[in-house]
């Protein structure tokens, strides 16, 4: 039997592709998103191809409404002993114009859901001494992106956020992985004005690195490939030539003064 995944922000993106692939493998899965329309589409698309599926329109940042959909989805599937939290939103922000209430709300989903969502599986994990939380970070999150403030600072924080729980959690059985997607071709990378094409992935090919993810558990998932070099390359560029890229690169990189 396949362990019975529950997948945040599946109604588009990376979360909808990775619904269809854990669902073509045989995984029960529980969908949550906040989008109805497109949510309940995907249900249908599952359940038609066989899958065994419980859905419920849910906004992450909703604590109770999150414990009830966790409890709706175990007792039509069964316990939950996978978490995929890659419900996220990420928008343009550049100083001068802080916004905080975009950062607020950027927060909210980011890391506050992200924890919630942790938070209402993870009792029945402890119980049962196993279970696996798998945690949607950026590049962003590595170094401070000036074009997307906001975006990096919730996502530097869902890093730390799941390297802190890591040891206490793995002595109690639980696992987790922090995942690393290079650009993937989905509405957020789309709102986002290159000046020149970027190399994006489809979300298809996104969703079966996380489903090895799934598969494999390992404690950082970074992908694709070449990402893994331009990672490395970023954590451990000094400060000095990080701020100088963004500088002088980072404007003509886009079509927005920074
Ligand atoms: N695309 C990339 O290149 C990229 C790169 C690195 C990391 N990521 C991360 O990957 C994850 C998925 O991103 P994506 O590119 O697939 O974006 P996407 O196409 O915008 O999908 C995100 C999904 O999450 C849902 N969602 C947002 N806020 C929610 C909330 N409060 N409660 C429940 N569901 C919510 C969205 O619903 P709505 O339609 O209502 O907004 C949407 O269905 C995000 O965490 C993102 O930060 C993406």
């Amino acid at each position: 039997m396949k362990p019975v995944v529950l997948l945040t922000g599946a109604a588009h993106g990376i979360g909808r592709a990775t619904a269809l692939e854990l669902a073509r493998r045989g995984y029960p899965i529980g969908i949550i998103d906040r989008d109805a329309g497109p949510l309940e589409e995907l249900a249908g698309v599952l359940r038609g191809s066989g899958a065994a599926v419980s859905s419920a329109v849910v906004d992450v940042a909703d604590k109770p409404a999150l414990a009830a959909a966790v409890a709706q989805i175990e007792a039509a599937l069964g316990s939950i002993e996978v978490l995929l939290a890659c419900a996220g939103i990420g928008s343009l922000t550049i100083a001068p114009q802080l916004e905080t209430c975009v950062l607020r709300q950027t927060l909210e989903v980011n890391v506050v859901g992200v924890a919630q969502s942790i938070d209402a599986v993870l009792p029945g994990m402890i119980a049962r001494g196993r279970g696996h939380l798998i945690g949607i970070a950026s590049m962003a999150g590595y170094r401070g992106f000036p074009w997307m403030i906001s975006y990096s600072a919730s996502k530097a924080a869902l890093i730390a956020y799941l390297e802190a729980l890591r040891p206490g959690l793995a002595k109690r059985g639980v696992t987790i992985t922090t995942v690393c997607p290079g650009f993937v071709r989905t509405r957020m990378c789309a709102d986002i004005p290159y000046q020149r094409p970027v190399k994006m992935i489809a979300p298809e090919a996104a969703a079966l690195h996380l489903v090895r993810a799934v598969e494999r558990r390992p404690r950082n998932c970074v992908f694709p490939w070449d990402m893994k070099i331009g990672l490395a390359i970023l954590k451990y560029m000094p400060d000095f030539a990080f701020d100088r890229l963004m500088r002088y690169v980072g404007p003509r990189a886009l079509h927005v003064d920074f």
